[in-house]
């Protein structure tokens, strides 16, 4: 089986307050893309890696990425994704999106994504919600939602390459903040796997100290 690998990598992390983008954050030694690079290559499927790079650093991701290809990213997550999208081998079995802000995904977790991507066309890693979810107006608890129904959408999130892109061609233009948000209205069923490790996403400065710990613990 041969998955292409998009590392979606171009967001600016304001409100992680760097004076870099998010992918180059130092963390345990080096940049957060290295990181979630090396997750990506550690699964044996991965034939391809392309980085949607924030525009203008292209050749910092190649620097410290060595070989991969590179697309130049967009505003939103998903244009940065259609850009890497268009320069996906056409001998892939799958394409898998990854967020470069998840530096820490298990390869037993992406195998076990990979697979069910491979039976059904399209699969997420996910995780069952633990906490209460309330809808809130202004400072209002308006709704308390039924958690049993409710998961947290991570990434890798992994299609037929096929059904991709033909989400991405029907999708109205709207915001989409992950893939199997256009893959389902595109009417396809995407299948959720239970995230069997800690997968945090960088996104605030303490998400970056809690990371660099448990790392250091491993070591
Ligand atoms: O903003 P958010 O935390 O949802 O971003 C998730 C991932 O999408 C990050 O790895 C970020 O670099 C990427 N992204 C991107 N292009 C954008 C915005 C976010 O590749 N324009």
């Amino acid at each position: 089986m041969r998955c292409a690998m998009i590392l979606a990598a171009a967001g600016s992390g304001t409100r992680l307050g760097a004076e870099v983008p998010k992918a180059f954050v130092p963390l345990a030694g080096k940049p957060l893309i290295a990181w979630s690079a090396g997750a990506m290559r550690a699964v044996r499927a991965c034939s391809q890696l392309i980085v949607a790079a924030p525009p203008g650093f292209e050749d910092c991701v190649r620097e410290f990425l060595g070989s991969c290809e590179i697309a130049s990213g967009g505003s939103r997550r998903q244009d940065s994704v259609a850009e890497a999208l268009k320069i996906v081998r056409a001998d892939m079995d799958l394409v898998a999106v990854h967020d470069a802000a998840r530096p820490l995904v298990a390869p037993d977790d992406v195998e076990r994504t990979l697979a069910a991507a491979a039976a059904g066309g399209a699969a997420i890693l996910a995780r069952r919600v633990t906490d209460t979810l309330k809808e809130v107006s202004g400072e209002r608890i308006v709704g308390t939602a039924d958690r049993e129904a409710l998961w947290r959408a991570e990434t890798p999130q992994v299609f037929a390459p096929d059904v991709l892109r033909e989400a991405f061609a029907r999708w109205n233009g709207g915001l989409a903040t992950d893939e199997a948000q256009m893959v389902t209205a595109a009417g396809y069923e995407v299948r959720v796997v239970q995230a069997a490790h800690w997968n945090p996403k960088v996104t605030y400065p303490a998400d970056l100290e809690l990371i660099e710990r448990v790392i250091g613990r491993r070591r």
